[in-house]
């Protein structure tokens, strides 16, 4: 029961032409316009897509997409949902063609409060993904799109949630001056799943970061250097995490929350133990602007 990773993730954002650039010309994406509507999905492996933005008034977050293997278990898990009060709506051929997916459901998550989309069946594309610049490209496959952040209103009561519902199990715990995470797998990736306690500043259900990890930390080194000439602010520079030993560095992107850019984060074995560090990089990561 549960999810088995993250599919995609979709923005509604105010800035599109500077979002282009940093997903294209910084992490190397392939933009792919929709017939109609503004939208571009933006491609960085087989799958038609992992992220979209949508052009809109406001900077929020669209969707995040969940990965679910088979029909059976996607229907078990829109039934559980709906036990528990989500708003769980099947998703209609409009919805499915435009996500590209088999099928889906939509609601909204109910401790997060983030529109949320469980699917299964997602489509490969034939033709290979086609860099905006010379990467060696992501590591996605069964570990999904990469991991995401949330601050929320009740820790606890979220982290259950996720765990009893969604089929997360605990990574571990970081506690640091005034923050308050878990960090949560649903697949060998150290983490998929962030949940960080709300703070000053920091209101609940406020995305916090998407990370995407590549294969190649010349990649990200490469990255590091077009964001420093794009003029593009970083937020946390160059280090190590103390958990999934991650070595990445911070942006903030057009729509204020950052995005990683990571490389050699490792993998959830079957011996793993849960440990509770206090302080999330063994070195670097020092913050840039807040
Ligand atoms: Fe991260």
């Amino acid at each position: 029961m549960g999810v088995d990773s993250l599919g995609y993730v979709g923005f509604n954002v105010t800035k599109m032409a500077e979002w282009r650039t940093l997903l294209e010309q910084v992490f190397g994406m392939e933009a792919r316009p929709r017939a109609a509507g503004g939208a571009v999905d933006f491609r960085l492996d087989e799958y038609h897509h992992r992220i979209t933005l949508h052009p809109a008034a406001e900077d929020s977050v669209a969707v995040v997409g969940w990965e679910v293997g088979s029909p059976e278990k996607l229907d078990q898990l829109a039934d559980l949902l709906r036990e528990k009060g989500a708003d769980v709506a099947p998703g209609t051929a409009e919805q499915c063609d435009a996500s590209k997916v088999k099928k889906l459901y939509r609601y909204t998550c109910p401790m997060i409060g983030c529109p949320t989309e469980i699917y299964y069946g997602p489509l490969v594309s034939h033709t290979s993904f086609t860099p905006r610049r010379g990467i060696s490209g992501y590591k996605t496959g069964t570990l999904g799109l990469g991991h995401i952040a949330f601050w929320v209103k009740d820790l606890e009561a979220t982290l259950s949630f996720y765990r009893e519902v969604m089929g997360f199990s605990i990574s571990d715990y970081i506690a640091w001056d005034d923050n308050d995470a878990v960090f949560l797998h649903c697949n060998p990736r150290h983490h998929t799943l962030a949940l960080m306690a709300e703070a000053e500043g920091r209101p609940a259900g406020k995305f916090q970061h998407l990370m995407v990890e590549s294969v190649s930390r010349d990649d990200v080194g490469y990255g590091y250097d077009i964001v420093r000439d794009l003029n593009i602010p970083v937020a946390i520079e160059p280090g190590k995490h103390s958990n999934d030993h991650m070595q990445s560095f911070y942006l903030k992107s057009p729509s204020g929350f950052w995005m990683e850019y990571g490389y050699g984060g490792r993998e959830i074995g079957p011996d793993w133990e849960v440990r509770n560090y206090d302080q999330p990089m063994l070195w670097g990561h020092r913050m840039v602007s807040p």
